[in-house]
């Protein structure tokens, strides 16, 4: 009975369909001359009546025109499905709304919105991806709302010389395309369609990629490289093709079988949406005022919302609750942080207490404990990884550590943070426990507390004086055993050492037991004459001396390496060589060039280095342009850079100043990392070759031939101290030439003005002129030029104190921290 009433309802349904269809035909292949808008035609808001205020398609489904936001209305087009229409492109949408006494009027010159004060905005400006001169002169004799959801104007000839579809917002509708780096930007809210804070771009490299705000690390990629485009198709499929080497395609989402194939009934429309997923939805004018709805997502790019990276801001984590069966987002501040505004929860969250850090002598955990989170993570990088076999000591650790802030423990691992935690999640499948370092509450018994805390702190309920004696017994009783562990392991350590020293003095080939660091092997020169078949094949001459290719063999296969022969050092004992190694072959980091080994005979003494295939950054940004300079590939680079300085000044066990870096120390991997080298070895400088300078923790060795590149810090002529902020200096210059692939000092160029990068740099910044730096680099982004031109500027201040230390520069460049505006640079004189 059922089947057979369904059956007889579907045949009503396409005999409907096909009746109604029928007139359609005609009217479809004349309605681009009747349903043609012409010149001097207008709109106005006015009392919102549709046909005053919109241009209809022929089908009356899509309605360009004004439509009601916030207080006032924006230009847009809107998809009718009642009762609620869907706005599918918005008219310069970041303008403010306008009032209800504006216009909107076709001329010649394309669309005018006239607003109230008289002030005439154009809405069809924008240039058209096949635009050439000679269209974008022509006058618009004609538009048109499209039964596809596209608004075009016509020149005299029924050319085409604008359309909606090549101005995407959030949408993209059947028959529509995403070309090569264009993208999507989220709308800020469901009734608000200005840009908000998700993105999705199809990449000029193929890959299409949804971006969290301010940042650059993805939540979402398809990964598939070629010179792709994103479709949807009349039937429903969203599909990636590429037109080279043959047209091949994948298919995203297939939404065909939802309704069969017609594109009278039923509308296709792919929205990033105001959650940062990107969704296929199926508008079904059969079943429009259905209980059902006439409107139904069939496809989304991400199941889980946590997994949209940026959906709640820092220091939170986000959690999906169920609520009156319906899913949803809630963001949650971690133990110990309050909400940046309570009515806001996705803006993320802030300590609020003030952070003492470890100045004083006091013991750290008298001051705080740790609160526990299971089932959690996010998604900063650790600055510190190691194995621990117990949960709760992995807890305990932060709390001896005074840059820890939280911890992660996975699988036998405990992985240190600093703040501020970043996309936090928590769900069941998730395996990991958080602890958070939280302040003990002076007074226990208003202790704010939802989590649960951890078996080793001071429990609750006591009485105020007990728990203190208790707090004092722990701690007394925990530094007496840690000053005793330590004791015995520095003995053991030193046992360890004089060792250690024993065995490298005899040249032997034995890796280094102090696995827990590091594995440094020690060569004997033979060995490596034989690993680089004589010093053969030379890849590179620094300032310490030539480097050469070798391969070693290591078990069964062989491995590539670089021998850097030290020429010209300081002739230091043994020991104080080894110890310098050491100190090196300590730093783990992947944007630090990882020192394998070393030799020393008498005099003769070489480095051992893992191989960078793909030469120096020097070699990529001042030569020919390549995919691996494009705009993107040099944000990465720079943040490259700036991790690998970070964690030589704070955040290796002994902080290294590099003193030398500039873009021929830096090298790229085959993954195209960049890679710091030459850092360490400054000690090993003799003297002629130095600046003279007081010297700092690892510093003393500019040297003549980078001061005359521009690279070092004024300083170093002034005899001042030198300190981390000379790297600064250097790392400013250095970032600057990324940012404009060219080098500091360039005598190449058209104006004198130029030939100082900083100088004309900060020339541009105070003309509002930045443009110029990267002229012929359209893709380049110039709110993030913007932002790491002033960074530059201030790393390439005179005065040390003035430049910024790494750690903010980092959440500068990243836009995590405001940056205010620089003061000119003195700039260095030319001769
Ligand atoms: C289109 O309209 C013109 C005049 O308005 C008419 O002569 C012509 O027959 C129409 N064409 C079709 C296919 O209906
Ligand atoms: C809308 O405007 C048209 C043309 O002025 C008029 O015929 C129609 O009655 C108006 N509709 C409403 C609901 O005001
Ligand atoms: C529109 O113009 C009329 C007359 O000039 C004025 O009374 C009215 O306040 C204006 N409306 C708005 C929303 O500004
Ligand atoms: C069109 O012009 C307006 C106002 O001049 C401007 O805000 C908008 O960005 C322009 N749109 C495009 C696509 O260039
Ligand atoms: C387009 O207009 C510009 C200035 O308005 C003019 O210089 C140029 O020659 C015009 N191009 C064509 C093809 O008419
Ligand atoms: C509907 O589909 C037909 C072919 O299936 C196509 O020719 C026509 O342009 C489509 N109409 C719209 C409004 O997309
Ligand atoms: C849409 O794409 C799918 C998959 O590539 C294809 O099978 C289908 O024929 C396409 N439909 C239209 C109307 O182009
Ligand atoms: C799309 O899905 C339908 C129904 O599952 C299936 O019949 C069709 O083959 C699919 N098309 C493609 C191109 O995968
Ligand atoms: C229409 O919008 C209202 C309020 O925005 C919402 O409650 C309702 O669920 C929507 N209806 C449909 C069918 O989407
Ligand atoms: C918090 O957000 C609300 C809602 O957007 C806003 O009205 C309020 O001004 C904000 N408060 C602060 C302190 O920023
Ligand atoms: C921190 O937040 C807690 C709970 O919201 C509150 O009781 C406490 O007073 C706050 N402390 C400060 C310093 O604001
Ligand atoms: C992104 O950066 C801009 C400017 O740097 C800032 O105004 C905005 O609040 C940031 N957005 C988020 C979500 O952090």
């Amino acid at each position: 009975m059922a089947s057979s009433s369904s059956v007889l309802v579907i045949f009503l349904l396409s005999t409907v369909l096909i009746i109604s269809i029928m007139p359609n035909v005609n009217a479809q292949r004349n309605h681009s001359k009747s349903n043609l808008i012409s010149p001097g035609s207008s709109l106005s808001p006015h009392g919102y009546n549709l046909s005053i205020s919109s241009w209809l398609s022929s089908s009356g489904r899509f309605a360009f025109g004004f439509y009601p936001q916030g207080n006032g209305f924006a230009v847009g087009i809107r998809l009718l499905n009642p009762p609620n229409n869907t706005v599918v492109w918005t008219a310069n949408r970041d303008d403010p709304p306008v009032s209800s006494n504006s216009t909107l009027k076709l001329t010649g010159d394309g669309l005018l919105l006239r607003s109230e004060g008289g002030q005439e905005i154009p809405i069809t400006n924008g240039s058209n991806l096949l635009e050439t001169s000679a269209i974008s002169n022509a006058s618009t004799a004609a538009a048109a709302m499209l039964d596809s959801g596209n608004f075009v104007l016509y020149d005299e000839t029924f050319f085409v010389i604008w359309e909606s579809f090549d101005f995407p917002t959030d949408t993209i509708l059947g028959g529509q395309d995403l070309l090569a780096s264009m993208g999507l930007i989220s709308s800020a809210s469901v009734a608000d369609h200005s840009s908000g804070r998700f993105s999705l771009e199809m990449q000029d490299d193929g890959n299409l990629v949804a971006y969290p705000p301010n940042s650059s690390s993805p939540y979402l990629a398809t990964m598939t490289f070629g010179s792709y485009q994103l479709s949807l198709n009349l039937s429903g499929f969203l599909v990636l093709s590429s037109q080279s080497s043959g047209l091949t395609t994948q298919v995203l989402a297939n939404g065909s079988y939802h309704h069969p194939q017609d594109n009278k009934t039923t509308i296709y429309r792919a929205t990033l949406d105001v959650d940062g997923i990107f969704r296929l939805y199926l508008h079904n004018f059969l079943m429009s005022g259905s209980p059902e709805g006439a409107v139904k997502a069939i496809w989304s790019a991400l199941q889980d919302p946590c997994d949209v990276k940026g959906i709640c801001g820092f220091n939170s984590y986000c959690e999906v609750v169920m609520q009156k069966k319906a899913a949803e987002v809630h963001c949650k501040c971690y133990p110990g942080f309050v909400y940046n505004n309570a009515s806001q929860m996705s803006l993320g969250c802030y300590h609020n207490f003030t952070v003492g850090g470890c100045t004083g002598n006091e013991e750290p955990r008298l001051r705080y404990k740790v609160a526990a989170l299971d089932n959690t993570s996010w998604s900063n990088h650790p600055y510190s990884v190691t194995p621990i076999q117990n949960k709760e000591d992995c807890g305990d650790s932060c709390l001896g550590d005074c840059n820890c802030w939280a911890v992660l423990y996975t699988d036998a691992d405990c992985r240190k943070y600093k703040l501020p935690l970043l996309y936090g999640k928590t769900t069941s499948s998730i395996s990991s426990k958080g602890f958070i370092k939280v302040l003990l509450p002076r007074n226990m018994d208003s202790m704010p507390n939802n989590f649960p805390y951890l078996p080793k702190s001071p429990t609750v309920t006591e009485s105020k004086n007990k728990s203190l004696i208790l707090i004092l017994a722990i701690s007394l009783g925990s530094i007496a055993f840690l000053c005793s562990v330590f004791a015995i392991s520095s003995f053991a350590i030193y046992m360890h050492r004089v060792h250690r020293y024993k065995k490298l003095l005899k040249h032997s080939s034995l890796a280094l037991a102090d696995q827990e660091y590091f594995t440094l092997q020690s060569f004997s020169y033979s060995e490596l004459e034989r690993a680089t078949d004589g010093f053969k094949e030379e890849i590179g001459r620094g300032t310490f001396g030539a480097v050469y290719k070798g391969t070693l063999s290591v078990g069964s296969s062989n491995k590539t390496v670089a021998v850097k022969r030290l020429e010209k050092v300081v002739d230091e004992g043994v020991r104080e060589f080894i110890a310098e190694m050491t100190t090196i072959g300590r730093t783990h980091h992947r944007n630090l060039i990882q020192l394998l080994g070393f030799c020393t005979e008498g005099s003769r003494k070489l480095l051992v280095y893992e191989y960078m295939s793909n030469g120096s950054l020097a070699d990529l940004i001042f030569k020919a342009k390549s995919v691996h300079t494009s705009w993107k590939e040099r944000v990465r680079l720079v943040f490259d850079v700036a991790k690998g300085v970070l964690y030589l000044h704070d955040e290796c066990s002994v902080h290294i100043i590099h003193s030398n870096l500039k873009p021929q120390n830096v090298l790229l991997d085959h993954t195209w990392t960049a890679n710091i080298s030459d850092f360490g070895l400054a000690r090993l400088v003799p003297n002629e070759t130095k600046i003279n300078s007081t010297g700092g923790e690892g510093g003393g060795a500019g040297t003549v031939e980078q001061l005359r590149r521009g690279y070092l810090a004024p300083e170093w002529q002034k005899n001042a101290l030198i300190s981390v902020k000379a790297d600064i200096y250097s790392f400013g210059i250095v970032l600057l030439e990324i940012l404009c692939c060219r080098r500091n000092i360039e005598v190449n160029v058209s104006t004198t003005d130029e030939i100082i990068l900083s100088s004309w740099v900060s020339k541009c910044f105070a003309a509002g002129e930045l443009d110029k730096l990267v002229e012929d680099d359209e893709n380049v982004d110039l709110k993030t030029l913007e932002r790491m031109v002033k960074v530059g500027l201030w790393c390439v201040q005179d005065d040390p104190a003035l430049r910024p230390f790494m750690k903010n520069i980092i959440l500068m460049l990243e836009g995590t921290m405001d940056i205010p505006v620089p003061p000119c640079p003195e700039l260095p004189s030319l001769v």
